[in-house]
Order: structure tokens, then C-alpha cells, then sequence
């Protein structure tokens, strides 16, 4: 089964992992289903940008996004041009992906800056 290493995020996930994700899973579901509790504001129906990730490997590997997504990612706190929605973003058959988990959220941002 192709591969999801998730880099290290201080507070969700502060060793990094490496997830085996069957292909067509959304990179948010496998992220959650191993304990990775990325934010999905709006319960992964396209609506915010809490899922946001990174691909730093893998990208080109992907479907492209649909309008809805990139018109969403551009609100995204610290958007990258290999930036996605994981709720959107579905594991390719046989290429490992690198994912990077943002350090803030659009919500944190509101709080805290
Ligand atoms: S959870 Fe809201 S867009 Fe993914």
C-alpha cells in the first residue's frame, strides 16, 4: 500500500509518522483514522480551509482540485503552491506522499494574531 509520512507537528503529531493509506482514501480520513487530529471545520464537505496540508512529495501524483478547492485554499493560512484541503485529496495508487500539517489554522489565526 502506498505511504503518507507526515512530517512533525508540535501539537498534532510531534514525531511525525508514516501511515499505510489504501488508495481513493482522502489524506484527511487517514490522517484521523491514525489519530492525527487535523481540524475539519465543516466535516470535510469543501467549505473551509482547517484541513489544509502541504504535499512536499507526491503532488504532481494527484488529481488536480476542482475550482471549490482552489477558490478555498487561496483563504488558507500559509498557502504554498503545492498547498491542498486533505478532505479533498485522495491518496493516488501507488505514490508515497509527503505531507506537511500547516502550523496554524485559519481559526487559529483569528484567535491568536
Ligand atoms: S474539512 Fe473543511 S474543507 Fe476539508
Amino acid at each position: 500500500m502506498p505511504q503518507i509520512v507526515v512530517l512533525p507537528h508540535e501539537e498534532l503529531c510531534p514525531e511525525g509518522a508514516v501511515l499505510e493509506v489504501a488508495p481513493g482514501t482522502t489524506v484527511c480520513d487517514a490522517l484521523l483514522a491514525n489519530d492525527i487530529e487535523i481540524e475539519h471545520a465543516c466535516e470535510k464537505s469543501c467549505a473551509c480551509t482547517t484541513c489544509h496540508v502541504i504535499v512536499r512529495e507526491g503532488f504532481e501524483s494527484l488529481e488536480s482540485a476542482e475550482d471549490e478547492e482552489e477558490d478555498l485554499l487561496d483563504k488558507a493560512w500559509g498557502l504554498e503552491p503545492t498547498s491542498r484541503l486533505s478532505c479533498q485529496t485522495r491518496m493516488p495508487e501507488d505514490t508515497d506522499l509527503v505531507v506537511e500539517i500547516p502550523k496554524y489554522t485559519i481559526n487559529h489565526a483569528k484567535e491568536n494574531h
